[in-house]
C-alpha cells in the first residue's frame, strides 16, 4: 500500500504490541543538539534520502521492515490510520530502491508530551547510523516544537542504543507503568 498526504494531528490509538519494559524521558539539550552526527547531505551521498511525511512511503514494505525485526505484522490498513494520526515521523528511503529501511515516529499532545514508537531499521542496514540519524531528528523536531517530555518504551537489549541520545531509565524513580491487553492467537 503506497500512501500519498499529510499527517494529521488527532490522538492516537495505536495499542502497543511488543513488550517493551522501560519508559524513558527527557533527552537533555547537552545530549540532543541541533547538529546531528550525520548530516542530511552525507546520508544522501551514501544513496539514502530522509522523509518527513508519509508521502510515498509503501506500507507494505514499513511492515515488511517491522516483521523482519520481530514486531508482529499488522494490518495495513491499520498502520495507514496509525500513521494518520501520529504527530511526527521520519523515515529513511534507500534511493535505489525506494524502500523504507529506518523508521521512527511520534504521538502526543503536540504541546507538552511526546511518546517515540516503533524505532527500526532494516537489518541489513543496521549499523551503520541510520537508527541515530532518525532518532537524532525526531527528538530535535519535538524539542522544537517546545515539547519536553518524551517517553519511550524500550527493550533492554536496546538500551545502550537509547542512553547515549540521552534518554534515562526510572527517572527520579518514576516507573512506567502499562495496561496491555493480550492478543488473542490468530488461528
Ligand atoms: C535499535 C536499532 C533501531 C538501532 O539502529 P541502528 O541503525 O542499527 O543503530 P546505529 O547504527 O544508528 O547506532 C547508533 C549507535 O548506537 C549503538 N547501538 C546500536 N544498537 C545498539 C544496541 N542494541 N545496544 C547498544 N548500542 C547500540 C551503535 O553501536 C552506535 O554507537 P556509536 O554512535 O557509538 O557508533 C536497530 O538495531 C533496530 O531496528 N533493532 C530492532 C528493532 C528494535 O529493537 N527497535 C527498538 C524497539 S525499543
Amino acid at each position: 500500500m503506497l500512501l500519498r498526504g499529510t499527517i494529521s494531528n488527532p490522538l492516537p490509538s495505536l495499542h502497543l504490541k511488543t513488550p517493551l519494559r522501560l519508559r524513558s524521558y527527557a533527552p537533555t539539550a547537552t545530549t540532543i543538539t541541533n547538529k546531528c552526527s550525520i548530516s542530511d547531505e552525507d546520508l544522501e551521498s551514501r544513496g539514502f534520502l530522509l522523509r518527513r511525511t508519509i508521502s510515498n512511503l509503501n506500507l507494505d514494505h514499513l511492515n515488511s521492515v517491522f516483521v523482519a525485526v520481530g514486531f508482529p505484522k499488522r494490518d495495513p490498513e491499520k498502520i495507514k490510520l496509525a500513521l494518520e494520526n501520529t504527530n511526527s515521523l521520519l523515515w529513511v528511503e534507500h534511493k535505489k530502491t525506494q524502500k523504507p529501511v529506518a523508521f521512527a515516529r511520534a504521538t502526543g499532545d503536540n504541546v507538552f508530551n511526546a511518546i517515540i514508537w516503533d524505532v527500526v531499521v532494516d537489518p541489513s542496514y543496521q549499523g551503520i547510523g541510520l537508527g541515530k540519524a532518525v532518532m537524532e531528528r525526531l527528538v530535535q523536531e519535538l524539542l522544537k516544537k517546545g515539547i519536553v517530555n518524551i517517553a519511550l518504551y524500550s527493550e533492554p537489549r536496546v538500551l545502550g542504543f537509547y542512553r547515549p541520545l540521552g534518554f534515562v531509565a526510572d527517572p527520579d524513580g518514576i516507573r512506567g507503568m502499562v495496561y496491555s491487553r493480550k492478543q488473542k492467537k490468530r488461528k
